[in-house]
């Protein structure tokens, strides 16, 4: 018995060592072939690359190497390389998903990091844009604001291209190809919740639309307001109903300088316009703000405000899961939250946040019409994200199982009530979360119909590590 444990054990440690030297064995090949941009730990690009990363969990991975390409082709000679030789790789582009392992990866793998990737270019006619993986959407907003237009893109600046969207793509095989609604139509649809299944998209082209000043920022209340501001909340998600052009999300969060509750309500409106009717259930709180940036300016610094909420460089644990619209078992799962992490805001750095955004009928009857691949069903929603950040890591384990702890209440509390939807925004799950089973049988199928088409042998199941895998 003692024998074959040690065995084994002997075997998983050369199966590792294996997998290093093969990864060490495919940078050097890459190095060969990209000589200018295969970066070694001992590179200094190497850990500027590491260091961006949101997430600090996600730069403590040590991949063999960091490989940047700049084109599509060097894209596609990577991929090809890897395939070849099975190497284990990660992917990049804004580099802002949570979870330790999405898109990074330790030395038993190389990171494909898009950052190179990154031009916004618009078409002659100014009717739509093309832009890169790599870019943030500061650098989206900050090139076409100027010309007044816009595209529909994230709600905060740091959040990069790649990840928030799925044009062209580079396949398993390393073949390019374009994927639009003419042409492989059922890539494209795939692409819609397509994370890391079906390959490396190089290029997405949006249509943009006019967009000038704006009226938009962040008001700080008391916590005693919560109930009151879901309340509102609520309210305002229906109103989208007349008015889609505006954004309310509220924010319940650990202050640590305060070491109490803060309430925070985020709010933009595509014209510059002071408390349109969309927002008079806000105006009366305003009075009682402790903190108020709301005014009229451009795209470009309002998604710089959100992001100013939300630092990059803490470790991190999220999750997310969809509600009706109903405050009270909000205010339920706050509550609980409170009682859960009170030992852990004791600890200096340590602070959790749970962010309510709306989903208005209209939004999910468009995302219905274009068939998406989500399958979001259901009238009008709250979108909730739960949000843990801190620095010590030896806090990562009980941090990361108190947050799963949270979680399966949360779930199973709005399960009893009735409250549960069972939409799962990708963006915002934890790696544990199972994307792909709450899509619907028909959805799910189809998704791994259009995976055998593109990706026959599953070389990107096994080869490319993090994001959510089809089942
Ligand atoms: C950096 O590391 C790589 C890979 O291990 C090695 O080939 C290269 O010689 C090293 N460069 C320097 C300057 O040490
Ligand atoms: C957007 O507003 C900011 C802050 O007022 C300003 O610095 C920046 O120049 C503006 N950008 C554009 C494109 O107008
Ligand atoms: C953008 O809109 C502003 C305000 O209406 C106007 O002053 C400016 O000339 C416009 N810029 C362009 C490039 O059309
Ligand atoms: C929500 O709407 C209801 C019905 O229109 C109204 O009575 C209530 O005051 C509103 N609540 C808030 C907070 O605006
Ligand atoms: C936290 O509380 C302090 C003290 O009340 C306040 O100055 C600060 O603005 C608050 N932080 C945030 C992010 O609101
Ligand atoms: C937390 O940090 C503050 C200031 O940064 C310090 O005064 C306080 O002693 C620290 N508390 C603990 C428990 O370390
Ligand atoms: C790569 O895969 C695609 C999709 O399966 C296929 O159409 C194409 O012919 C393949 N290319 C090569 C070179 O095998």
């Amino acid at each position: 018995m003692r024998f074959l444990l040690l065995l084994s054990a002997l075997v998983l440690s050369t199966a590792a060592g294996t997998v290093e030297s093969l990864a060490n064995q495919c940078c050097a090949t890459l190095s060969n072939i990209i000589p200018n941009n295969v970066f070694f730990p001992n590179d200094t690009a190497y850990m500027q690359e590491e260091i961006t990363y949101y997430s600090a969990q996600q730069t403590s991975q040590k991949p063999a190497c960091r490989v940047s390409p700049t084109t599509a082709s060097e894209v596609s000679q990577i991929i090809d390389q890897a395939t070849r030789l099975g190497c284990h790789f990660a992917v990049r582009s804004g580099g802002h998903m949570n979870w330790k392992g999405s898109s990074n990866i330790g030395p038993s793998g190389f990171t494909i990091d898009l950052e190179q990737l990154n031009s916004v270019s618009l078409s002659s006619d100014q009717k739509t844009a093309t832009l890169q993986p790599g870019a943030p959407w500061s650098q989206v907003y900050d090139t076409l604001s100027p010309l007044n237009l816009t595209v529909v893109g994230g709600r905060a600046s740091t959040v990069g291209v790649g990840g928030f969207l799925m044009g062209e793509i580079v396949l398993s095989n390393g073949t390019i190809v374009t994927a639009s609604a003419s042409e492989n139509a059922d890539l494209h649809w795939a692409l819609g919740l397509g994370s890391t299944n079906y390959g490396v998209v190089t290029s997405y082209t949006l249509e943009t639309f006019p967009l000038g000043d704006m009226w938009g920022g962040t008001i700080s209340l008391d916590i005693s307001q919560a109930p009151a501001i879901l309340n509102y909340l609520a309210n305002f998600t229906l109103k989208l109903a007349d008015d889609p052009r505006g954004l309310s999300a509220v924010t319940l969060a650990w202050n640590e300088t305060s070491r109490d509750y803060d309430l925070f309500v985020s709010t933009a409106y595509l014209l510059p316009v002071s408390f349109p009717p969309l927002f008079s259930g806000l105006e009366p709180f305003v009075p009682d703000a402790t903190s108020d940036t709301l005014t009229i300016t451009n795209i470009t610094a309002i998604t710089a405000d959100f992001a100013a909420g939300d630092p990059s460089g803490f470790r991190t644990a999220w999750w997310t899961l969809t509600f009706e619209l109903d405050p009270q078992t909000v205010l339920e799962v706050f509550q609980y939250g409170q009682e859960l992490f009170s030992d852990l805001v004791a600890v200096n750095g340590t602070q959790w946040s749970l962010n309510i955004q709306p989903i208005n009928q209209d939004f999910i009857k468009a995302t219905e019409a274009a068939n998406n691949p989500a399958g979001l069903e259901g009238d009008n929603l709250f979108l909730i994200l739960e949000h843990v950040i801190w620095t010590d890591a030896s806090l990562d384990d009980v941090i990361e199982a108190r947050s799963r702890e949270f979680l399966a209440w949360a779930e199973f509390i709005a399960s009893e009530r009735g409250v549960l939807n069972r939409f799962l925004y990708l963006n915002y799950a934890d790696g544990s979360q199972p994307i792909y089973k709450q899509i619907g049988s028909s959805n799910l199928a189809s998704l791994q119909e259009v995976k055998r088409q593109y990706d026959p042998d599953n070389l990107l199941g096994r080869l490319w590590k993090g994001g959510f895998k089809l089942p």
